[in-house]
């Protein structure tokens, strides 16, 4: 059976298939707020190209003033540059305004889907986080809104002026001479051809140069990450033949790729060329026998018929980098696609004065369906109990402790704090309810000060150091240079395992919840400053209800209860003098201990 608040349910598997429709829909949920900028750069834009189209004609104009027989009118073809030259500006400053209008307009967008991207991260379960690559949600974050962002300011931008350039330069050119226009039938199937030929042959080369450079980045990012291990085990000779063979693939891809895409340049030259040369042989022809009245006519024609080029044989450029951006889109919308935390129930009460009293009762649970952890888990403690939970490796111990949370939901059976099924409380107020101290330590880039009180509110800085003496680490902090104002990313400062596990325990100091967590607080800790911090952690403890996870029996022989887990079941339970009577597991796990390390 399975509950409704469960954070694997079915609807993860029912994820729409992101589509380009989706994305369009997406894409124009950000634009809306924007929509009367959006509109006005598109005219900007618009008129900037309409524009630029009428210089040819002004030109052909200005060269039809000419007269060979010596009565050209000087100040005629003055006007018509001054026209031409103020028609240019205004262009060149309605183009310049909408681009940058542009630019500014994608900036805003990426920078709100960033922040709803952020935002809904925060919402999804942990599960999410346990599944995947911390640096590949990163790169969501960064380069591929990135590339999403380049592709709003530039693409689009190129798209808008290319149609009209394209559209308004055929008109104009049908205007000014029509039966030139027939040249066209027999470039423009060369280039749709071509730029077919093109897309097909260049997208997945493209695909396959980003593929090699990822694999070439994740390459980098592990041994990066993994450096001592390198030098430990003498692997830097095989680590750089590994990377040079992934390093030349990926320039090898890129190369390929490059000198395919690249081909469109040359291509567009070639077809201008073609054309021209069409145009010039035929529109001479159609001057002598006087369907075409004037040179000026031709000129103007030359001219639109450059700018009709362009844009055609540029669409194969701008598809392939649609391409990218389109991916780059699919990514970032799938995270938000991500289903958050399932809300709290409709009737969920605040946990709120809580007691302490815990009740687990026949627990079953597995991260995934095919596979049980905790098959049947019961405990019960008041309190000011400690509970302690041990176990080897694996056997499912911080588990228990993600239920308790409710970081994960159980599959079946229950966990009631004071008497309160936990499903049908806040979460908000079940994990307020709880401090914990995690096996893996996190500390953010700031000062000590702040990372000790992270969490807390209205403390003080004798607070902080209070704290901070009780979990032995305050001498420490004191010689440093700036003390509890040093911040802990700086390339000075490299403090130890342990004593990251002493400020989050300092932390945990601080809070007053009803219930404690302790998931291998210690275990970086050496032996004596444990004993040192001792009373402290048993200050910590006072009237708390205390869940201890260590692998260090030493340290919990005073717990009230310690329950032996065993591949997710209780193997054993009573108090260490109860269980070392027993003579079972836990007292074997004890002696093994005691023999090697006291
Ligand atoms: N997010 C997860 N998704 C899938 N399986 C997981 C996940 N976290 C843990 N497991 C599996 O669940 C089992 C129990 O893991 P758990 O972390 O509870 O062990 P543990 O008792 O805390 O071990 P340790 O003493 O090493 O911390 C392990 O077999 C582990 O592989
Ligand atoms: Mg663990």
């Amino acid at each position: 059976m399975r509950r409704e608040g469960n954070v694997r349910d079915t609807r993860t598997f029912e994820r729409r298939k992101v589509s380009v429709k989706y994305i369009a829909v997406n894409l124009g949920r950000y634009l809306r707020p924007y929509a009367v900028l959006f509109v006005l750069i598109f005219f900007a834009s618009l008129a900037g190209t309409a524009l630029s189209l009428l210089g040819p004609q002004v030109c052909g104009l200005a060269i039809d003033e000419i007269h060979p027989d010596g009565t050209t009118d000087l100040t005629q073809i003055g006007v018509y540059a001054a026209v031409l030259v103020a028609v240019y500006i205004a262009s060149g400053v309605l183009t310049y305004l909408s681009s940058i209008g542009l630019s500014y307009l994608s900036r805003c967008i990426i920078k709100r889907i960033r922040t709803d991207i952020f935002a809904h991260l925060m919402s999804l379960p942990v599960s999410y986080f346990d599944t995947r690559q911390a640096g590949d949600i990163i790169s969501v974050l960064s380069y591929d809104l990135d590339t999403l962002g380049e592709s709003l300011a530039n693409d689009v931008m190129m798209v808008l002026t290319s149609a009209v350039t394209i559209v308004g330069s055929l008109v104009m050119m049908l205007v000014t001479a029509p039966i030139l226009v027939v040249v066209f039938v027999v470039t423009i199937p060369l280039s749709a051809l071509f730029t077919w030929w093109l897309t097909k042959k260049v997208q997945p080369l493209f695909r396959n140069r980003s593929r090699k450079l990822g694999e070439l980045n994740g390459f980098i990012e592990e041994i990066i990450t993994g450096q001592k291990t390198t030098k430990a085990y003498n692997c830097e000779e095989a680590v750089i033949s590994r990377f040079e063979k992934k390093n030349v693939d990926a320039i090898d891809a890129y190369t390929v790729a490059e000198s395919y895409g690249t081909i469109s340049g040359p291509a567009v030259n070639f077809m201008n060329n073609l054309s021209l040369a069409l145009i010039s042989v035929f529109g001479a022809i159609m001057y002598m026998t006087g369907v075409i009245p004037t040179v000026g006519k031709i000129a103007s024609f030359v001219l639109y018929s450059r700018k009709f080029s362009g844009p055609i044989n540029e669409i194969a450029n701008v598809l392939s980098e649609f391409q990218s951006a389109l991916a780059a889109a699919e990514r970032a919308f799938r995270v938000m696609e991500e289903l958050p935390e399932p809300p709290d129930d409709k009737d969920a009460e605040e946990l709120k004065d809580v007691q302490g009293d815990v009740e687990i009762s026949h627990l079953r649970f597995g991260y995934t369906p095919d596979k049980v952890i905790i098959k049947d888990f019961s405990l019960k403690a008041e309190r000011g109990d400690v509970v302690a939970i041990v176990g080897h490796t694996g056997a499912g111990k911080t588990t228990i402790i993600n239920l308790l949370m409710r970081f994960y939901d159980a599959d079946s059976g229950t966990i009631k704090i004071d008497g309160k099924d936990i499903t049908k409380v806040t979460r908000a107020s079940l994990r307020r309810s709880f401090t914990m101290v995690l096996q893996d330590t996190w500390l953010f880039s700031g000062t000590i000060y702040e990372n000790v009180a992270y969490g807390s509110e209205n403390v003080t800085r004798e607070d902080v150091e209070r704290v901070c003496r009780a979990a032995k680490i305050h001498s420490f902090i004191s010689k440093l240079p700036q003390g509890y104002d040093t911040v802990l990313t700086d390339n000075a400062v490299n403090i130890s395992k342990g004593q990251k596990q002493l400020l989050t325990i300092a932390r945990a100091m601080l809070l007053s919840s009803p219930m404690l967590i302790l998931d291998e607080a210690t275990s970086n800790v050496d032996t004596r400053t444990e004993q040192y911090i001792q009373q402290a952690m048993e200050n910590l403890m006072q009237g708390r209800t205390c869940f201890v996870i260590a692998h260090r029996l030493s340290t919990i022989k005073h717990a009230k209860t310690i329950i032996v887990m065993d591949h997710g079941d209780v193997v054993e339970q009573g108090t260490h003098e109860e269980l070392m009577a027993r003579g079972g597991y836990y007292s074997r796990l004890y002696y093994s201990q005691f023999d090697t390390a006291e």
